[in-house]
Order: structure tokens, then C-alpha cells, then sequence
């Protein structure tokens, strides 16, 4: 009873002061942000680059952007949902089943309203939100987002936009596989009502007016080109990748499981508030480091051998991507120090082409050139032919909302964050001496190309062979934690 009373007192205050508080604004007591992240992008960005993109469509144009469709985990259980980086980027917009009208030119409607953009979102559902989460809705997007036209899914068939007259409808290819749920404005229904508006042919490639390339290219030259905003939540993505890397050194003993190494990346990751990586993570020890993208990491004793650590932080919708190969026992044998050194080299003479204006080209160039003459001096390779094997991946790609990120591959322009990720990868039964088997090096940094040169993103994890060991020789204070041993391990099976 006593308690009861206390509550419906407290909950009385706290609503009065919410309805207070709330005067002009979204009250953070009602709304439950006050627990939130405060450094999201925010709507003046999304606006921002929405007004980019009209700058550089065509005249007469509408650029459709679909929402991601969801994907089945395991019966019932959806994958946690990742939201098209377009739509992010576009509106701030991270919740499937939408869909975003972007126009060229401002529409009216027939009140007289003045819009250059509709986004339709999943409605709000108190029995589905009960289950999933929290939906922003109609309402909340026009308040979050800035998005004056925000609609329900459901107000796409009524809504009249009259795709007839425009020139060019821009969007980029359909996904294949969207799910047909029950709910009746669900993306299938989107997609589904956008070509019956538009009247898409079942082949339009060859008709102008439906455009996929410009959907592309105006997307990778807007994208590829990051805003201050854009470098701050990169910056922070990109060190914390590089604080998992640092512990990881400082923590890692032979004894160690691949998985285990992956859940120290990550638990550093969202210590630092990052909720998620931006790829599955590659934790090779070994020969499992010549798998570029290996992601089982299954082994469970990593031994004294190399470790290939490829893992990125996502923090705020942006990802990071370095690479770290360590020798697991603390020193680097001969053998590792000579790769090792070859693909820092080779690392090196990339960053040195870097700037504004310089060539994709040459910085691969710089690269390959330094690790195939180092091969064959080795003796591991005796052309180019056989040393490009053992260098089997290019230099490196963009990077940000997606970890190979949207961008042109021609020249290098300010502002563009690229990874620099040269390797080595020499399988068992390769054509050379024994003593080079089973070992694999890639070294992957971030880096930021400036005006005269570059700024190395990722300098927060040591690169060079003397730094790296002496971080691995470093206490950790992971040293000390130890779980007990399971007790269903001792049963025997029956
Ligand atoms: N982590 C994927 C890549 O390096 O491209
Ligand atoms: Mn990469
Ligand atoms: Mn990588």
C-alpha cells in the first residue's frame, strides 16, 4: 500500500514536471533520451546532404531510396536490423520498411504545403513495439528528423505524387529477396506500390528515364567526400578500434581462443559506447590469417603463431577497419620480422603518394612495387607473376558508413577516408622454403587524405615491430580475470 502511494506520488511529480518541461519541446522524461548517446548526427547534417544531392541531380528528377529489408535469423528471430546507409545518410531515418521521395525541385500539395521530401515510416504499433522496440513514427520523425512530410507506410498508395512528369526517377537496383509479411505496408507493399506509381517495366534498363547509374554515382561522389560531422563520429570509431587492438596486445597469451580474442575486441568496442562492428570479425591465428575474410575464428588455441586481428568498430552508423598482426608469443621469430617488415614497407611508400589530387594508381603501384621486389629478394618469389599471389587483394577502399564505402577510385581528393591495407599471405605448401609457411601479415590503417598529404586515423595502435612488441609486453588488468570452470564440462555423456 505504503509503496504504492510513494509511486503514484513520484509518478504525479515527475509528470507534472515533465508537462513543464516539455513546454515547446519533446520532454527528455517522456521520451526516455535522457539515458541517450548526445553526439548522433544531427537533422541540419541530413538536411544538409539532402540539399547536396538536389544540387547535383538532374533537372526534372525524383531519387527513390528503399529501406533495407529485413533478414531471418533463426525461425521467428530477425538479424539485428542495419539500415541502408542511403536512407541514414539521407534523413537519420534507422528503422526498416520505409521508403524516401527526394525532388529535385519543391513540390505543393494541394493545401498548399511546400515539400522536398516525403518519408514513409513503419507506423506506430503499441502491441509490435512491446516486442521489437520503440518505433519513431510519423510524429517523431517530423520532430526528430525535420522531415515536415512524414507519413505512415500505409499513406504511400493514397499519397499523389504524379510520377509521370518527372525526366529521370533515380533508385538504385531492388533487392531481390524482400520478405512479403502480413503487414500490408510493409517494404514488399513499398517497393511494390512505387513500380505500379512509376509504371517500372519489368526490364527497364533500357529506358532512360529509370535510372540505376545515376543512383550510383551521385551516391559515391556525395559519400566519398566526409563532413566535419562525418570525421567526428569516424575519429572516435577508428580509435576505439585501435584501444581493442591495444588491449588485445597487452591481454594476449598462447593459451587463448580465436573467439576469445574477437570477444576482447568487442567488449572494448561497446565499453566505448560502439554498438557494433561494421564487419564480421577476422581473428586468423596462423595459416587462418591467409583466409582474407576468415570469420569462424574457431580455433581454440591461437599457439605462439601470428594473429591476424581485422576488426572494426561502428560507432553511430560509421565503421573503422584495422588490421593488426601480432606475434602471439610476445616476440616476432625471424622469419615473421622479415614479412612483417616487407608489407610495413610496402605500407609506408603508399602513404607517401597520399594527398589531394594523387592517384589511386600509384599509391597500389608504390605498394605492390615494394612487396614483390622484397619477395623475390627474400627468395620466397622468383617473378611477379608468383609474388602477386602471395598478395592476392587490392590496396584498400573507401571507408564510412559501410565499410567498403561508397567512392570513385580515379584520384584521391581531400576530405576522402581510405584504408591502406597491404599483405602477405603465404599458405602451407607454397613453392618456397618451409620456414616462410603457415605465415600471414596484413597491416590496415585509416587514414584521412589532406591537402599535402594525409592524416593517419588509426595512429593509435603501434605498427612498428619493436612498438608492438613492447605493447604486448605490457600488464593488462585482463590478466587477472578468470572465470570458473564449468561444472557441466565434468558430466560424462551417457
Ligand atoms: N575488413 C575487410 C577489409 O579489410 O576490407
Ligand atoms: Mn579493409
Ligand atoms: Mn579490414
Amino acid at each position: 500500500m505504503h509503496t504504492t502511494f510513494l509511486r503514484r506520488a513520484l509518478l504525479f511529480a515527475f509528470s507534472f514536471f515533465s508537462i513543464i518541461y516539455s513546454f515547446g519541446q519533446p520532454s527528455p522524461f517522456l521520451t526516455g533520451e535522457e539515458d541517450l548517446p548526445k553526439d548522433y548526427l544531427s537533422k541540419e547534417f541530413h538536411a544538409g546532404r539532402r540539399e547536396a544531392l538536389r544540387q547535383m541531380m538532374p533537372d526534372n528528377s525524383v531519387m527513390v531510396v528503399i529501406a533495407y529489408p529485413t533478414r531471418t535469423f533463426s525461425n521467428d528471430v530477425e538479424y539485428k536490423y542495419h539500415p541502408n546507409p542511403d536512407m541514414y545518410y539521407f534523413s537519420g531515418y534507422k528503422e526498416p520498411h520505409s521508403l524516401l521521395l527526394l525532388f529535385k525541385d519543391e513540390q505543393t500539395d494541394s493545401a498548399g504545403n511546400k515539400y522536398s521530401e516525403v518519408l514513409f515510416v513503419q507506423k506506430r504499433n503499441a502491441a509490435a513495439e512491446q516486442w521489437t522496440g520503440k518505433r519513431l513514427g510519423a510524429e517523431g520523425s517530423r520532430i526528430r528528423l525535420g522531415i515536415s512530410m512524414s507519413l505512415n507506410g500505409e499513406d504511400f498508395t493514397s499519397f499523389p505524387v504524379d510520377f509521370s512528369k518527372f525526366d529521370r526517377i533515380i533508385f538504385d537496383r531492388f533487392p531481390v529477396d524482400i520478405p512479403n509479411g502480413r503487414d500490408k505496408a510493409d517494404l514488399y507493399d513499398l517497393v511494390q506500390q512505387f513500380k505500379q506509381k512509376a509504371a517500372i517495366p519489368e526490364d527497364y534498363s533500357k529506358e532512360k528515364k529509370f535510372d540505376n547509374r545515376s543512383y550510383r554515382e551521385i551516391t559515391a561522389k556525395l559519400r566519398e567526400i566526409k563532413t566535419p560531422e562525418e570525421m567526428t563520429l569516424i575519429r572516435k570509431a577508428v580509435e576505439i578500434s585501435c584501444q581493442g587492438q591495444n588491449e588485445v596486445m597487452k591481454a594476449v597469451r598462447p593459451d587463448m581462443s580465436e573467439m576469445e580474442i574477437q570477444g576482447l575486441h568487442e567488449f572494448v568496442h561497446k565499453k566505448y559506447g560502439a554498438e557494433d562492428v561494421g564487419y564480421g570479425s577476422i581473428i586468423g591465428s596462423g595459416e587462418n590469417g591467409c583466409t582474407l575474410h576468415y570469420e569462424e575464428n574457431t580455433k581454440t588455441k591461437i599457439g605462439n603463431s601470428m594473429l591476424l586481428m581485422d576488426v572494426g568498430a561502428e560507432y553511430h552508423g560509421y565503421t573503422a577497419d584495422v588490421t593488426r598482426t601480432i606475434p602471439a608469443g610476445g616476440k616476432f621469430g625471424d622469419a615473421e620480422k622479415a614479412v612483417y617488415q616487407l608489407v610495413y614497407d610496402a605500407q609506408e611508400a603508399a602513404f607517401s603518394t597520399l594527398k589531394d589530387g594523387s592517384k589511386w594508381a600509384d599509391a597500389e603501384k608504390a605498394a605492390r612495387d615494394v612487396i614483390t621486389e622484397g619477395l623475390v629478394k627474400l627468395g620466397i618469389a622468383k617473378d611477379k607473376a608468383e609474388a602477386n599471389k602471395y598478395y592476392p587483394h587490392g590496396l584498400g577502399h573507401h571507408i564510412g558508413m559501410d565499410v567498403h564505402d561508397r567512392g570513385t577510385y580515379t584520384n584521391l581528393k581531400k576530405d576522402m577516408v581510405i584504408t591502406i591495407e597491404p599483405g602477405i599471405y603465404i599458405p602451407s605448401n607454397s613453392n618456397c622454403d618451409k620456414k616462410w609457411w603457415g605465415i600471414a601479415v596484413r597491416i590496415e590503417d585509416d587514414a584521412r587524405i589532406t591537402e599535402n598529404g594525409y592524416e593517419l586515423l588509426s595512429s593509435f595502435a603501434p605498427r612498428k615491430i619493436e612498438e608492438i612488441e613492447k605493447m604486448i609486453s605490457q600488464k593488462s588488468a585482463l590478466d587477472d580475470f578468470k572465470l570458473p570452470p564449468l561444472k557441466s564440462a565434468e558430466k560424462k555423456a551417457f
